[in-house]
């Protein structure tokens, strides 16, 4: 569902208040960051969307795309089933042109570096010609800081928000990818019209591009 106008109003005013507490789930009438970003991304999508690296009970798809797609990641965390399941993400096991939009949230920077170039190249077979790709990325800072709150948060509270610590991270990941390699791996995997859009109610620490399939 997507949030009214009130809705974001309030997320914008208390953004460093939800920065530090609110990471998957809504509470007090305001969202998590997690769902801001599904919220952002749903509205760029164009119709049946491919999300990669879903994560936990594959949001994206089920809750703001009313199931109108498929969500597939590489572990099993919880809420995923063995459709959501794939061993490796070399090759996406869909035949080309099925998808409106192909999304990856908050993840390019967890593809493997040297694989980063062969999972685009997929995003742009299995999508159809005139549809988008969706790829959100945090500001540098924004993103160092929040991943350590969140793994400090967990450590003193022993809650486990933080999917990064539940899965180990391998070598070839990052906290983070700058605009520039985004720009150029999108480019080199085919995609055009490529556009930055940033997130207004995380005050700009946050944002998103897309690029066309023409
Ligand atoms: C920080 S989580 C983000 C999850 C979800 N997209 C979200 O926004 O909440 C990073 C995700 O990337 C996934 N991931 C790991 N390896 C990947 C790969 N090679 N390609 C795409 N995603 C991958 C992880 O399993 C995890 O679900």
């Amino acid at each position: 569902m997507k949030r009214s106008t009130w809705k974001q109003f309030t997320d914008f005013v208390t953004f460093p208040l939800r920065a530090f507490i609110l990471f998957h789930e809504d509470r007090w009438g305001l969202s998590s960051l997690a769902s801001e970003r599904f919220d952002y991304v749903s509205r760029e999508v164009m119709g049946y969307c491919l999300d990669i690296g879903c994560g936990r009970h594959n949001r994206l798809i089920n809750e703001f795309m009313a199931g109108r797609g498929k969500g597939i990641d590489v572990f099993p965390y919880e809420g995923l089933t063995e459709e959501n399941l794939v061993p490796d993400l070399f090759t996406f096991p869909f035949e080309e042109s099925t998808f409106d939009s192909v999304t990856f949230i908050a993840n390019i920077n967890h593809v493997p570096r040297s694989q980063r170039d062969k999972e685009l190249s997929e995003a742009y077979r299995v999508l159809r010609s005139n549809g988008n790709i969706i790829v959100t990325m945090g500001n540098p800072l924004a993103e160092l800081v929040v991943h350590k709150v969140v793994w400090l948060y967990d450590k003193l509270l022993g809650t486990t928000y933080d999917m990064d610590s539940e899965r180990v991270m391998g070598e070839e990941e990052e906290y983070y990818l700058i605009d520039r390699e985004i720009v150029e791996r999108l480019s080199r995997a085919g995609f055009q019209r490529i556009e930055k859009k940033y997130f207004f109610t995380q005050w700009g620490l946050n944002h998103l591009f897309s690029g066309c399939k023409t």
